[in-house]
């Protein structure tokens, strides 16, 4: 009785305490992510876009999760292989995915090191929904090092990003109780956006200070404010990916379409943003 009296009042609170890990370990995220199979828009253009490479290359899936961009990507490629560091996550993968085809496995293992991996081996990596977004700047660069490192020259690399031209909408009380309204007209839900609109204010710097960057950590109340993610404008992330040495990169908007860099770009409303580059 006790503990689930405790963990019902703990919901109460933002969960500010939990790492990025402890949230993806925790069993209700992990059924969150179980349970969702379909492709977003902008990866099933990527998938169009890759998928010649992916039938003979190998690819790399980090942040695999529950498994749910591995349903579309692994069945068409020659060597696929999902990485995560949630145990739990994994867990879900090797159950779903059980007997394992000899083209697929999954990995634990954190990004931030991907020694196991030798240089120059991977034909396309892929890091969906965000996945990197929970860590540092520093921790977001060794990253991409880390990927330029394992890729083959000319491969393709595709992940998504927080959209820093995004962040107006959260200061924003009708944003929130228009969202509540879309989800379901449950007065506890309207409750719930007003909760999460009071720690927005109550856990960032002011708007003004936060769209003053070109990239920011911030609490959105994703996963009950357990942790910061990274926002960044997308000319901002075009530039960051130069300068590690990507190439070429193309950006694709929630509807899955393509938006051209000049004018387009600062018009991208997006709550986060997909791109595609090469190595290179
Ligand atoms: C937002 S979920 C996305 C899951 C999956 N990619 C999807 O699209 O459904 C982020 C995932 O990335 C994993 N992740 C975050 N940082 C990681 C890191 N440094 N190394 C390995 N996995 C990481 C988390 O454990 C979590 O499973």
């Amino acid at each position: 009785m006790l503990p689930r009296i405790k963990r019902s009042l703990g919901k109460l609170l933002p969960q500010i305490w939990m790492s990025p890990q402890s949230t993806y370990n925790a069993e209700p995220i992990v059924e969150e992510y179980a349970s969702d199979t379909k492709l977003q828009k902008p990866e099933q253009t990527i998938l169009s876009l890759v998928t010649e490479t992916i039938k003979t290359g190998r690819m790399l899936d980090i942040g695999v999760g529950a498994g749910r961009t591995t349903h579309h990507f692994a069945p068409l490629a020659r060597e696929y292989i999902g990485i995560d560091y949630a145990d739990n996550m994994l867990r879900t993968c090797y159950r779903k995915f059980h007997p394992l085809p000899s083209n697929i496995s999954f990995i634990h293992c954190d990004a931030r090191d991907l020694s196991i991996f030798g240089d120059a081996y991977f034909d396309f990596v892929l890091a969906s929904y965000n996945c990197f977004d929970g860590l540092s700047h520093s921790d977001r660069i060794k990253i991409f090092k880390e990927i330029k490192r394992t890729c083959k020259i000319g491969a393709l690399v595709s992940f998504s990003s927080h959209n820093l031209l995004f962040i107006d909408n959260y200061f924003k009380i009708n944003w929130w109780l228009e969202r509540a309204n879309l989800e379901s007209t449950n007065s506890l839900n309207f409750l719930y956006r007003l909760y999460c609109y009071g720690w927005v204010l109550a856990l960032n710097d002011s708007r003004e200070h936060l769209s003053d960057n070109d990239y920011v950590m911030m609490h959105d109340g994703t996963h009950n404010f357990s942790h910061k993610l990274y926002y960044i404008t997308p000319r901002k992330q075009i530039e960051q990916l130069a300068e590690l040495g990507f190439n070429n990169t193309r950006i694709f908007s929630l509807d899955g379409n393509e938006i051209e860099s000049g004018g387009e770009l600062s018009r991208a409303r997006d709550c986060w943003l997909y791109y595609l580059c090469t190595t290179g």
